[in-house]
């Protein structure tokens, strides 16, 4: 597409809710615009273009992103009558023209599989001052534009952690850079609408990828975090297509070893993967790569075989277990994280004990627990036994004290430890502290009057509590 470079500066203010996959587009767009001439700003009352990136996972979506509009409708009467608002992301997939309706202040829709018409939309919206919208998918346009961002579309990580619910781009993250390498998902678990939203999985080709990488490098990233809704099925589409060939191990394989040996790559980290697709070679990549991180995000969602056959993942707790120990085996040390869901349909105090049972076992550094939610159009919204909401509430507040503990635990275990620590940022609150990761993930606070910023430090832990470790630089 060609872009037109307007000529006066622009200021857009963008937020993201959800996953890194949104994340990862809200960095798209914004790359976007910044070829338009937009900077960014934190401050919806100076926004020429206010942008929502928005998350369908759970519900009460929509009610969220209509709240937001509200709100925006009231700066932009008191402050900023220029003030044009975007709305992205999946609800904008899931609700389409029904949001318009609701909303008469939204400018611009677009969904998850229409970022690169973005500057279009705008280009239309202001010649003719009319609403525009773009929501669908192609179908399976490997080599379309979206999947190849040229490099000066590649634009800084701004936010602190990658697993935050609501993160306001905001933040300067340039050591950590997120890479997408598949969008979409063929799996439809019968709880999830995301095959919905995004659609059904293209994978990028992996020269597009590991040249993407590259130019990150130069740009100053230490570390590189692939993105997609399920990595390790990376490539299937591409060999049945016929577009890839299909290697030993498999197209995802490949790709890590691949990206793992680019010089440069101090560390490599992947998510989301399904445990139903995580074969003993993906595993035996942690062996053969030193700077393949130890921590592993496998969202198991239930702890009870007949729960995990309801939601339709393919996979039973013994075999999530077996390739626990696959990891485990070549590092004691993997930590992991899971997702988990309280109170599907159906879900019995004994089928949650199954739950507890394996949070206990396999000791998970954190996890992401959620309520049951029921969306529309998918198989488990027509289950019967739906479980009560004071029911989940009270499982859900079980599970936490649970992991609360063993995330205490563990941390606490750190002290004494040395560890390599790659160092993320500086806090914005107390001058001459820093924060980085372990490699297995764990957040260490590091205080120097010396910019750590990018630097891998070899430190000693001296302290712990829930949220983070205290390192000292040996
Ligand atoms: N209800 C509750 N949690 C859900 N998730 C996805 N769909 C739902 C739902 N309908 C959770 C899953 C998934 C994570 C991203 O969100 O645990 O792994
Ligand atoms: Fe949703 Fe299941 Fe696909 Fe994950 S694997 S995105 S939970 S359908």
């Amino acid at each position: 597409m060609e872009t037109i470079q307007s000529d006066s500066p622009k200021k857009v203010f963008i937020e993201t809710w959800g996953c890194q996959m949104n994340v990862a587009d809200s960095e798209q767009m914004l790359g976007l615009l910044r070829a338009q001439n937009y900077t960014q700003t934190d401050k919806p009352e100076d926004a020429d273009l206010v942008l929502l990136n928005t998350c369908h996972i759970r519900e009460k979506a929509t009610h969220k992103v209509l709240s937001r509009l509200g709100r925006m409708r009231e700066i932009s009467l008191e402050f900023n009558p220029k003030m044009k608002i975007a709305v992205a992301g999946c609800v904008a997939q899931a609700e389409g023209k029904k949001l318009m309706e609701k909303a008469s202040n939204i400018d611009i829709l677009l969904g998850p599989g229409k970022i690169q018409e973005l500057p279009g939309l705008l280009a239309a919206h202001a010649a003719d001052g009319k609403r525009a919208m773009a929501i669908g998918f192609e179908k399976h346009v490997v080599d379309s534009h979206r999947h190849d961002p040229a490099p000066e579309l590649a634009v800084k990580t701004e936010v602190e952690t990658p697993y935050v619910t609501n993160p306001t781009v905001t933040m300067k993250e340039e050591i950590t850079r997120f890479v997408n390498i598949a969008q979409g998902c063929d799996n439809f678990c019968t709880f999830c609408v995301v095959p919905f939203t995004r659609g059904r999985e293209i994978s990028r080709p992996l020269e597009s990828i590991v040249s993407e990488v590259k130019t990150l490098l130069t740009e100053g990233a230490k570390e590189i975090t692939l993105l997609g809704q399920n990595v390790n099925s990376y490539g299937d589409d591409l060999v049945r297509d016929g577009k890839h060939v299909a290697p030993a191990d498999g197209p995802f394989v490949e790709l890590l070893d691949r990206v793992a040996q680019i010089p440069g790559v101090e560390r490599l980290r992947f998510t989301t993967s399904n445990p139903h697709d995580f074969t003993k070679p993906v595993a035996e990549m942690f062996r053969k790569h030193k700077n393949l991180g130890r921590y592993i995000h496998l969202p198991v969602q239930a702890g009870h075989d007949d729960v995990l056959e309801r939601m339709k993942r393919k996979v039973t707790v013994a075999q999530y277990m077996e390739r626990i120990q696959w990891l485990r085996d070549i590092d004691p040390e993997m930590a992991l994280s899971t997702d988990l869901i309280v109170g599907f349909p159906g879900e019995t105090e004994d089928e949650f004990q199954g739950t507890l049972d394996l949070v206990e076992k396999v000791r998970y550094s954190f996890i992401y627990a959620f309520k049951y939610s029921s969306r529309k159009g998918t198989a488990a919204a027509r289950f019967k036994d739906q479980v009560p909401e004071a029911v989940m509430h009270e499982r859900l507040l079980r599970l936490q004290a649970l992991q609360n503990r063993i995330t205490t635990e563990l941390n606490v275990a750190e002290i004494g430890n040395r560890r390599e620590v790659l160092c993320h940022y500086a806090s914005r609150k107390e001058p001459d502290v820093y924060y980085g990761r372990t490699e297995q993930f764990r957040l260490v606070k590091i205080t120097s009057t010396r910019n750590l910023v990018g630097k891998t430090l070899t430190v000693d832990i001296v302290e712990a509590n829930k949220t983070a470790l205290v390192g000292v630089i040996v």
